[in-house]
């Protein structure tokens, strides 16, 4: 038994610890099954200054530590190295909500608390989380901080980044640092929240985080659009905004492939609009003001009249509103399902990836045709937050392509994929993050000046490159 364990057993009582095999497997590979590893143990500590010790403790042992919170990341930053040197430091028992301050409108939750389990208690009080996701049901908070995660409200409320004006982190050499005073305003010289928030684990182990909350949406108007032409849906973006301001709240986009293989995984979404355009739009306004009736009526015609005309003019196709909030959530679910759908294909891939909200057109012309020449029957899954200019520009094989032909072309397709990104001045990683997936992407995607800044920031926090090595950069 390597030395970590009992020392861990002895800072963490046995409960803590986990280190037969059977135990460590659900740790060892990734939610998409595509990345596997090895550990020593899985640390479960309980509090920030537990953290503390056991980063010590590796530090001391020189044992690298790879953080892990609900394992729902898509590039494998959770994910272990093949060497069985590492041990995984699961966040899952630091979960407590430690406060919730009405007046200032803020809540203040460890790191392994689950999203959805944050949206329910700030509910409760009357107020609304909006950080979204179809992952919330396991997700944590210190995951959605360390990845910056994204999801469907980013319209009107932004990222995790966005919502989140105070960290609690453990540093690699043990110490712990507390901004925790829920400040809106603070310009005390580097912004090192900022800094640890979409770090991917890779500069301190992120313990608690202290968010914003909002007045609760009164009433919610959802509707699935089917459209043909992109710079339509672009049109009908921009005039929403102009009309409703932020009671936009989402505005995603399906394409037909993508809500076919949902519905063909998930009979339960069948419905005939999905099929009718090229895309499917959902689309979701929400109102704030107290007289709901009045303010219902006035985004309800917003969206209906502004429908109509586009319908009128024959720029969309059809379009469907929802009259109840079973539907609005109905509409949400086959929004849901399609990563939950690919996911059931033999072999896929993803790109997660943002555009200029004026590019993104002309990307998916001219990669949708380069890809569909070059690749004859390619499944092309195309979805994602249009407003923020995200796509999730996935892939599945042929119907009846032999069973290699992803592993086969996986490399192709990616080349021509980022030589696109870039042509078009896009990301690579919209809200994903790098992990293992990207990172050897990175260099070339951010520049050579960027990528050395960035090896510098983790020199001088982890000069030992204690946390999760190899992910996000390669040193
Ligand atoms: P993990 O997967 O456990 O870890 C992710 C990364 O964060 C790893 O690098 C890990 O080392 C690090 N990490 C975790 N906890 C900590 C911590 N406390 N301190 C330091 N580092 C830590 N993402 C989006 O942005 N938008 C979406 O719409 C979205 N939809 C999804 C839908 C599905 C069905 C699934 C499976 C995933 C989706 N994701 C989405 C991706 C994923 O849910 C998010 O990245 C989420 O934020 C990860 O949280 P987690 O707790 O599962 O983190
Ligand atoms: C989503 O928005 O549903 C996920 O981020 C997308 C994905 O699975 O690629
Ligand atoms: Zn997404």
């Amino acid at each position: 038994m390597h030395a970590v364990i009992q020392r861990l057993q002895d800072l963490l009582g046995s409960a803590g610890v986990l280190f037969e095999k059977e135990d460590l497997a659900p740790f060892l590979t990734d939610w998409r099954g595509i990345f596997s590893g090895s550990a020593l143990a899985v640390a479960l500590p309980k509090t920030t200054e537990q953290v503390a010790k056991v980063v010590k403790l590796c530090g001391e042992l020189k044992v690298k530590i790879v953080p892990q919170g609900g394992n729902t990341g898509l590039c494998g930053g959770a994910t272990p190295e093949g060497d069985n040197a590492q041990i995984i430091l699961s966040l899952k028992r630091l979960n407590q909500i430690r406060e919730m301050d009405l007046e200032n409108q803020t809540i203040t939750v460890e790191a392994g608390c689950i999203l959805q389990t944050v949206q329910e208690k700030v509910q409760a009080s009357g107020a609304f989380f909006p950080l979204s996701l179809a992952a919330q049901g396991s997700c944590t908070i210190g995951g959605n901080l360390a990845t910056n995660a994204g999801g469907v409200n980013v319209l009107r409320y932004g990222n995790t980044r966005d919502i989140c004006v105070g960290i609690e982190a453990v540093l690699a050499n043990g110490e712990i640092y507390s901004q925790l005073k829920g400040l809106r305003k603070d310009n005390t010289g580097y912004d090192l929240k900022n800094l640890l928030i979409g770090s991917e684990g890779t500069l301190g182990i992120i313990t608690a985080g202290v968010f914003k909350i909002f007045p609760a949406p009164l009433g919610h108007y959802a509707a699935l659009v089917a459209i043909n032409e992109l710079p339509e849906m672009i049109a009908l973006l921009q005039d929403l905004q102009r009309l409703a301001g932020n009671e936009l709240c989402a505005f995603e986009m399906m394409s037909r492939e993508s809500l076919a293989l949902t519905m063909e995984h998930f009979p339960q979404y069948q419905r005939p609009i999905f099929l009718t355009g090229q895309y499917t739009l959902l689309i979701e306004l929400a109102n704030f003001d107290q007289d709901q009736d009045q303010a219902l009526h006035r985004i309800q015609d917003i969206l209906e009249s502004t429908l109509e005309g586009y319908l009128e003019n024959g720029r969309i196709l059809d379009a469907a509103i929802a009259t109840s909030q079973a539907q609005v959530n109905e509409f949400w679910g086959i929004r849901h399902h399609i990563t939950l759908a690919q996911a059931k294909e033999p072999g896929n891939i993803k790109f997660d990836i943002s555009f200029a909200i004026s590019k993104i057109a002309g990307f998916i012309a001219s990669t949708d045709r380069l890809l569909s020449e070059q690749f004859p029957g390619l499944q092309i899954i195309n979805f994602g937050h249009l407003g923020d200019g995200n796509l999730h520009y996935n892939f599945c094989a042929p119907r009846g392509a032999e069973a290699s032909y992803i592993q086969e072309h996986e490399e192709r397709i990616t080349q021509i994929v980022f030589a696109q990104i870039q042509l078009f001045g896009g990301s690579i990683s919209a809200e994903h993050g790098i992990g293992q997936l990207k990172r050897e992407y990175l260099l070339e995607h951010r520049g050579s000046v960027a990528y050395q800044m960035m090896r510098n920031i983790k020199k001088a926090l982890d000069p030992e490159n204690l946390f999760n090595p190899n992910k996000l950069l390669l040193l």
